[in-house]
């Protein structure tokens, strides 16, 4: 099995165990489970047995959803991935985090004015930052953790909104962080101030907002809800196949 798309073909249709050639010793929650050498974590899981529900998303490192901690053999330190990114090693003590449990404040970006002291308004815990970097060593994205924080204290939207925008919210820095900070609803709340109001509004959005409002496209909704469901499918899948890829 070459690639993640090979292997994963193999744990859907069954892998036949004749045709493996390695194989590794896992530990999930614990218990061992021998797996084909070359599976991504997540991969093993499901051949091992578990049917993912949560914790378990795009498949391809996107959602943020498939956090996992684990030790490898023979070494002291807890390591942070992506399940659905990260191949199995033998001797590998992992678990699964679907979630992480966060405090998050509720905030209205109408009514903030777009002033640096807005983030300690929110989020005065990032004052409490070490300085550890412990953030940006979890990170699977190799996001700057610990200097968007550190942006984020000195009120640097822009700043903020530029080095979290490849976050994808698996929360592996929050459970790490000895200032008990949520660095991504911190990056979050960044990125949509900076959205709102520190970037020019795109005259196109602007211009088709009110063609919208103005009831230009309402005939066109009214054809496409009064569609029978076989010739939606079968418009929805022309449109699809002549788009546009950016
Ligand atoms: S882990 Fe927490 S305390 Fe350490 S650098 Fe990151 S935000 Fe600061
Ligand atoms: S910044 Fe935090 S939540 Fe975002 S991708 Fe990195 S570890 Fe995950
Ligand atoms: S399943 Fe989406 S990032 Fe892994």
């Amino acid at each position: 099995m070459d690639t993640v798309r090979d292997a994963s073909k193999g744990v859907i249709s069954g892998i036949d165990k004749k045709d493996v050639e390695h194989w590794v010793e896992i530990y999930f929650l614990g218990k061992a489970y021998q797996v084909p050498a070359g599976l991504t974590i997540m991969q093993a899981l499901e051949y091992a047995g578990y049917r993912l529900i949560r914790s378990c998303g795009c498949r391809a490192g996107f959602c943020g959803a498939c956090s996992t901690v684990f030790r490898k053999k023979g070494e002291y330190k807890l390591q942070t991935a992506m399940a659905c990114q990260t191949r199995v090693e033998d001797g590998m003590y992992l678990v699964q985090i679907p979630f992480s449990p966060a405090e998050k404040p509720l905030y209205d970006l109408e009514e903030e004015k777009y002033d640096a002291s807005v983030f300690l308004k929110y989020f005065p815990e990032v004052a409490r930052c070490v300085s550890c970097n412990t953030c940006t060593k979890a990170c699977p994205q190799d996001i700057q953790v610990m200097d968007y924080v550190q942006a984020a204290l000195k009120g640097d939207y822009k700043q903020v909104a530029e080095l979290s925008f490849e976050c994808i919210q698996c929360g592996l820095c929050a459970i790490r962080c000895p200032a008990e900070i949520v660095q991504y609803h911190v990056a979050q709340f960044g990125r949509r101030m900076y959205g709102k109001y520190g970037i020019p509004r795109e005259k196109n959005v602007e211009k088709r907002v009110a063609e919208i409002a103005n009831g230009e496209y309402d005939k066109k909704f009214e054809e496409v809800m009064n569609l029978e469901e076989e010739e939606f499918h079968k418009i929805y899948t022309e449109q699809q196949n002549t788009r546009e890829v950016y």
